[in-house]
């Protein structure tokens, strides 16, 4: 551990660190553009001088190039350093866009914080400025070369990080270009990455464009809900519409990156066909009114037919508190059956895979980056399932990890062997698992695909599972006995059904009445309900999933619900009638709506809705880190 001074206060660091991180690690900040934590060092900008006084090293040194060594005295407000770090910076400002007033970044821009805090403001070069054609990368990033300042972070993570070939470093000495070969679609899987790595604004996130300032979102920690690997995010929106989503750092999951499914796959939040309105039979009535009418639907239902004709259905895609809440609707009302999965294969592939789960044995992404043997078994990372667990693989990949895909029922696609080389092999007996020193086996719950006993190779194991929540519906199902909708909906016995955010095919509940669906997403089972209760998305309210491994993940309110402004009057204008409720806001998260339900089912009072049931998962990160990629 080397004990080095920095600006007079000893410092023991890590072996391996260097010195920008040592720097950093006090609470000291000094410019930096090239250098990432994710990405390392690559000396492009010399941007992060200091000065060394003491020990191995004299002088005016990269920071970021510089392992820390024993006897080390570093000062970094030297006056050559200052004046070092000052004149690179105006070199930057020579060629980069006088412009921060009406750039699209501002506000988000390392190199006009950094610019400003370092005082130039006058520019004394005369001379043109290099400029650049910009490329179409396609829907998603926006590109204007112009911004460059040639950190090389871009086509280091799209290359080296992500795999990507279609991107790359064009030109030499002082003019190059980085882009694609000719304009087209990013094709990496994680292109949208481009807009929080790049430090000025040579990409940006296009669907968000000149739609507001940075100071000017509404945003807080948050969870992408579209996969069950819980990746850590911060949703950006304003006027109650979502703009964008950016990926939050969180070391133990998704490092510093998310996948463009996770970045670009929001739309329906702001989808002007969205349940917003509280439907009885096809008319529309306040939420107040439709809970009224629910409730008494429910107790006419049971007096007619009886409790154990009556179904509620959760799923792996609603919050967990909204999920045991429907767990205590089923034990108020006394309902035949509590659902959480459609099928029965998937409901139980699903809780034999949690089952096998431990504090032991759940692999994190961070320990799939960090895997020397990674097994694929039964499982498509790629495609449909969980890109970012691709992603870790390919970092284990690069550090020398053998990487195995057993089986023939999930091919290895072109992309996948983008991002690394794996031997195609037909059982599990033909790793040597026992010569790894950290292996992890990587599995899906594809109820056809041969169940692995992975605990007698004392390997790490990940099961990708069916959605954000579904290793928390899947404890919850254990607990509370309950059964898939196939076996619940065996004929003849369920005859009314209440859903909360499920997807269950319509073809699945022929013949059995759907008292009420409550749902942010406009479904089929939103056509069929006789009593429409619309629910805040998760931007809209607080709660927890539970990822493939185990971790509950806290995630914020972002904005509050309704109609988004802009749409609502064709001029653009906010509404001019005063409301204490939004347009379209008359709506509350599920579980306060199966709350309510209880209520005024006349059942006991279910008190504060929970935050989390501890027996349900396996470590609890309830603090969050709140650290963006941008903000470094
Ligand atoms: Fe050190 Fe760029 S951060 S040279």
């Amino acid at each position: 551990m080397p004990k080095i001074i920095i600006d007079n206060i000893p410092v023991e660091v890590a072996e391996g660190v260097n010195i920008l991180e040592a720097v950093r690690s006090i609470g000291i900040t000094i410019p930096h553009f090239c250098w990432h934590p994710a990405l390392g060092k690559a000396g492009a900008c010399r941007a992060c001088a200091v000065k060394m006084m003491e020990g191995p090293v004299k002088g005016i040194q990269m920071s970021c190039m510089l392992p820390a060594q024993d006897g080390m005295v570093v000062s970094t407000t030297d006056k050559e350093a200052v004046a070092m770090r000052r004149a690179v910076i105006e070199w930057l400002m020579i060629n980069h866009p006088h412009d921060c007033p009406v750039c699209d970044e501002g506000g988000e821009c390392q190199l006009q914080d950094y610019t400003i805090a370092g005082g130039h403001g006058i520019r004394r070069y005369d001379g043109l400025k290099r400029t650049h054609v910009n490329q179409y990368l396609g829907e998603f990033i926006e590109h204007e070369m112009n911004r460059c300042i040639q950190c090389y972070r871009c086509v280091r993570f799209y290359q080296e990080y992500a795999g990507g070939t279609d991107f790359g470093v064009m030109g030499r000495s002082g003019n190059v270009y980085f882009g694609r070969q000719q304009d087209g679609q990013l094709e990496s899987p994680f292109s949208g990455n481009l807009a929080d790595i790049c430090p000025t604004g040579v990409f940006t996130d296009k669907t968000a464009r000149f739609r507001a300032r940075y100071w000017d979102y509404d945003m807080a920690p948050s969870v992408c809900p579209h996969c069950s690997l819980g990746c850590s995010t911060v949703p950006m929106a304003r006027y109650r519409e979502l703009l964008k989503v950016t990926a939050r750092r969180n070391d133990a999951v998704n490092d510093w990156f998310i996948c463009d499914r996770g970045r670009f796959s929001n739309t329906a939040v702001n989808a002007p066909g969205r349940p917003r309105q509280a439907l009885v039979d096809g008319n529309s009535v306040t939420l107040n009114t439709a809970l009224d009418s629910v409730s008494e639907r429910i107790l006419a239902f049971i007096k007619q037919h009886g409790s154990e004709s009556l179904a509620i259905i959760g799923s792996p895609r609603m919050s967990h508190e909204g999920n045991i809440m429907a767990a205590r609707l089923r034990d108020a009302l006394n309902a035949g059956a509590l659902c959480y999965f459609d099928d029965t294969p998937k409901a139980n592939s699903t809780i034999d895979a949690v089952s096998q789960l431990n504090t032991k044995n759940a692999a994190s992404q961070e320990d799939v980056r960090r895997a020397d043997m990674v097994v694929l078994a039964g499982c498509n990372l790629l495609l449909d399932e969980a890109p970012m667990m691709a992603l870790a693989v390919r970092q284990a990949w690069r550090d020398g990890a053998k990487v195995y895909i057993v089986g023939t029922e999930y091919p290895p696609d072109h992309a996948l062997l983008q991002l690394f080389e794996a031997e195609e092999i037909l059982s599990l007996d033909d790793v040597l698992l026992t010569e790894a020193k950290r292996p992890v086996i990587i599995c899906g719950t594809d109820p056809a695909v041969p169940k692995i006993p992975p605990s007698i190779y004392g390997a790490k194991l990940v099961y990708i599972l069916c959605g954000p929540n579904a290793f928390g519906c899947a404890r919850l199902a254990v607990k509370h006995n309950a059964v898939s909708c196939s076996e619940a909906f065996a004929p003849g016995k369920i005859k009314g059904i209440i859903t909360f955010e499920a997807d269950i095919p319509a073809a699945a509940f022929e013949g059995v009445t759907l008292l009420a669906a409550a749902d942010w997403q406009a479904t089929d089972l939103i056509q069929r309900a006789e009593v429409v209760l619309p629910v805040t998305s998760w931007v809209e309210m607080e709660g927890t999933f539970v990822n493939f491994e185990g971790r509950a993940q806290h995630f914020s309110k972002i904005m509050n619900p309704g109609l988004p402004i802009k749409g609502l009057d064709p001029s653009g204008h906010p509404p001019r009638e005063h409301g204490t409720v939004a347009p379209g806001g008359d709506v509350l998260p599920s579980r306060d709506i199966i709350a309510e339900i209880i209520r005024r089912c006349g059942r006991e009072s279910v008190g504060t809705p929970p935050t989390a049931e501890t027996d349900c998962f396996l470590t609890a990160e309830l603090t969050e880190k709140t650290s963006c990629a941008k903000q470094l």
